[in-house]
């Protein structure tokens, strides 16, 4: 025994912290004391009035990251990163997540435990952790960056989509998600999978533009031997591999006339049949499409089937772009900044004229630009801070007045809003700074040449590009 009536080996358990957790359930909010690693040493009762009975207990020993996501406090998480330095944050939105029971929006705070000599708390506790449920206050989104199933944001629309996700928990309906590309709209999929009763089955991407429309439809709804030349045995279809699951039809808008009438039928009956077989099947996938094409355009067009377009968009979601919640830009670039410095085992900071760069540019591209130019920032910065110099020549070089308000290009680039010709501005400012090579500006933007190509046809500036 030691002085202070311990056995050997004894934890000691002088700060109390099961009083602790009373004080913290008392005031609504739960208490997760992390050790060195940011696995929990405690979790306070309190857990089992938010998730369910048993599950404090459950929570001792489980690394941090498992519980409130690996994008906040896995190896390169953003709030792991920002406790080892010594700093504190709060408010921020995250999901909490138990095995076996529903994931919960909640608002963190988080700091370092400060051990200053004399105070009796067990040594092993760094860092303490507090939690309260979300939609206790409306603090989450006041300004505190959310991180929910992956997906970064705090900008009120994203905010709003993350709800949207959270209340389409027990229901199975089909949901179409429109966006530019690089917007997320792949994310969010996923985060709907990830927050229905579906999690624990297949979710199953498939992007309808990237397949031959002749192999799309074996690839979708399988093929019997002898179907076709070279169907030399059966093959389950995409609708098969997701049963009890998602299937995420990506592009849908590239799908063709014949399939979209497949399609349909799906979604009506529930049924399909496999290529070369006269038998119905029944599917029970859930349907998740997503499309950065204008389909209400393509209706009018008649290349997409009107029917089809409303059985899709039983739950509509709009991924606004990135130039229209520039709030998102800042805590989307540190997160990604982690993300893509974690890959080469560096750990960079943003100085601020490199963040007002960014908040300045139009982001064409979206998300997938702005991890794209993380990644030439790291390649290119030899120190330990980024800076505008270092962020890549479209985004540093643009002059602030076309940055805060980009000029109405003239010719057909001006469009009806305003905004075609702002896009034009910014997308001409990007094809110059690579010189007008399609191939470096769409890679340099995050998007397909055919993507550039299109945008560039669509805003009047194509007939200015030689290659
Ligand atoms: N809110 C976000 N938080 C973190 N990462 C994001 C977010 N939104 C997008 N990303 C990242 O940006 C990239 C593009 O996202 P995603 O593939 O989901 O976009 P998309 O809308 O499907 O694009 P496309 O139409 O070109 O297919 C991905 O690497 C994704 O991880
Ligand atoms: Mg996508």
């Amino acid at each position: 025994m030691d002085e202070g009536g311990r056995a050997p080996g004894e934890v000691p358990q002088d700060l109390p912290l099961d009083e602790l957790s009373v004080v913290f359930g008392s005031l609504g909010r739960a208490l997760l004391c992390l050790d060195e690693s940011f696995c929990v040493v405690h979790a306070s009762k309190s857990f089992d009035l938010l998730v369910a009975e048993g599950v404090a207990e459950r929570l001792v020993g489980r690394p941090a990251g498992q519980i409130l996501g690996e994008g906040l406090f896995g190896r390169d998480g953003t709030l792991r990163r920002a406790l080892e330095a010594g700093e504190r944050r709060e408010g921020w939105g995250a999901t909490l997540e138990v095995e076996g029971h529903k994931p919960r929006l909640v608002s963190i705070s988080c700091a370092p435990l400060l051990h200053t000599s004399g105070t009796r708390c067990d040594p092993r506790v760094a860092y303490l952790t507090v939690l309260r449920p979300s939609e206790e206050s409306q603090s989450i989104g006041a300004g505190a960056p959310t991180l929910f199933a992956s997906l970064m944001a705090r900008s009120p629309s994203m905010l709003k989509i993350f709800q949207l996700i959270e209340n389409l928990e027990e229901s199975d309906a089909t949901v179409l998600i429109t966006g530019e590309s690089g917007t997320g709209k792949e994310l969010i999929a996923r985060a709907i999978h990830v927050h229905s009763r579906r999690r624990s089955a297949k979710f199953v991407p498939v992007n309808c533009g990237a397949i031959p429309d002749q192999l799309l439809e074996s690839e979708l709804f399988g093929h019997v031997r002898g179907a076709f030349t070279g169907a030399v045995r059966d093959r389950e279809g995409r609708f098969q591999l997701a049963a009890g699951g998602t299937l995420f039809l990506d592009e849908v808008g590239d799908l063709p006339l014949h399939l979209q009438v497949k399609l349909l039928r799906v979604l009506q009956e529930r049924t399909y049949e496999r290529v070369g077989e006269s038998s119905s099947r029944r599917s029970d996938a859930r349907i998740i499409a997503a499309t950065n094409a204008d389909l209400r355009q393509a209706c009018a067009d008649g290349t997409f089937r009107e029917d089809l377009f409303y059985r899709l968009r039983v739950v509509p979601i709009e991924v606004p772009p990135l130039r229209q919640r520039r709030e998102d830009i800042e805590p989307l670039a540190r997160h990604l900044l982690e993300r893509v410095g974690g890959r080469y085992g560096r750990s960079l900071r943003l100085a601020p004229d490199a963040v007002r760069a960014m908040l300045g540019h139009w982001w064409p591209g979206n998300v997938r630009e702005l991890e794209n130019a993380l990644e030439f920032s790291l390649a290119v910065c030899r120190g330990d801070t980024i800076h505008a110099s270092d962020l890549p020549p479209e985004i540093s070089a643009e002059p602030r007045s076309r940055q805060a308000e980009p000029p109405a290009a003239p010719g057909p680039s001006a469009g009806v809003d305003g905004e075609e010709s702002a896009e034009a501005a910014a997308l001409r400012a990007v094809l110059d700074a690579n010189g007008w090579r399609r191939q470096d500006a769409a890679a340099a933007l995050g998007i397909s040449r055919t993507t550039l190509w299109r945008r560039m046809r669509e805003l009047g500036l194509a007939r200015q590009s030689a290659r």
